[in-house]
């Protein structure tokens, strides 16, 4: 049984008073339920962060890590200082790393595989844009992306993993992929790491991200091959991202 997972991504937003004050209100709001539950605050409230949800059941997830171990890369933040404050996930391949960053396939695979050398648990990311899915192309550009990673670490690697399959277009745009959509897709993903590895392909989560809110997040996470959410703009209202993660429990 794949225990269903909700995470929320709060990208760039809030202040370091506004990331107490949320994370206080989703403590009081969480459900209690079956779901596992995570939230990925920005870099600089990861520590304020940790110390508030010590003892409770929500984990820590960072947005991004670093490809590199150590050493002189300007910005940058490392697996193993993600693993020293505290957090369990970390996303890697969002969409809006890889359109707005440059971030390729390659560097992806890299970035998964930086995390778990610190025993992180990478969430990674894959969709495809709007043009993409209207020519076809989405199980040829989600396979490869998928594939970019599979060929760094192999299918193994994937038991101590999560996909999040993020349609591009349904991303902060309020058009959510519909629950056929979205099953869709995450049996093309299930099926791809199958052909590797039936165990790993079984147990591995699947999450769905793409304007998910407390009104639809039932439906979606109904399907057989969707184990929960990565979500955006609807985990920044305590009360709206509790509502999720009950739908998921
Ligand atoms: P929204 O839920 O705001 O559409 O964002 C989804 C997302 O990008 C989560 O990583």
């Amino acid at each position: 049984m794949r225990r269903k997972l909700v995470a929320g991504n709060w990208k760039m937003h809030g202040t370091r008073s506004g990331t107490a004050e949320l994370i206080e209100s989703l403590l009081g709001a969480m459900p209690d339920g079956q779901a596992e539950c995570a939230i990925c605050p920005p870099f600089v409230y990861l520590t304020d962060a940790a110390r508030l949800l010590r003892g409770s059941p929500v984990l820590l997830g960072a947005q991004d890590v670093c490809a590199e171990a150590q050493g002189a890369y300007t910005g940058e933040i490392s697996g193993a200082m993600l693993r020293d404050v505290g957090c369990h996930f970390t996303l890697v391949g969002h969409s809006e790393r890889r359109a707005l960053y440059g971030e390729s396939d390659e560097l992806v695979a890299r970035k998964f595989a930086a995390a778990q050398s610190q025993q992180l648990v990478p969430i990674l990311c894959v969709g495809e844009v709007l043009a993409e899915r209207e020519s076809g192309r989405t199980h040829e550009v989600v396979g490869r992306q998928l594939d970019a990673v599979l060929q760094v670490v192999g299918v193994a690697a994937f038991a101590r993993a999560v996909v999040a399959y993020e349609p591009v277009w349904a991303i902060g745009t309020g058009r959510t992929a519909t629950p056929e959509q979205a099953q869709d897709v995450h049996a093309f993903i299930r099926g791809r790491l199958a052909a590797r590895d039936a165990n790993i392909s079984g147990s591995v989560r699947i999450l769905y991200g793409g304007s998910v809110k407390a009104g639809n997040a039932a439906e979606i996470f109904g399907q057989p091959d969707v184990d929960g959410g990565l979500i955006g703009g609807a985990s920044l209202k305590a009360d709206e991202f509790a509502a999720i993660v009950a739908a998921a429990g």
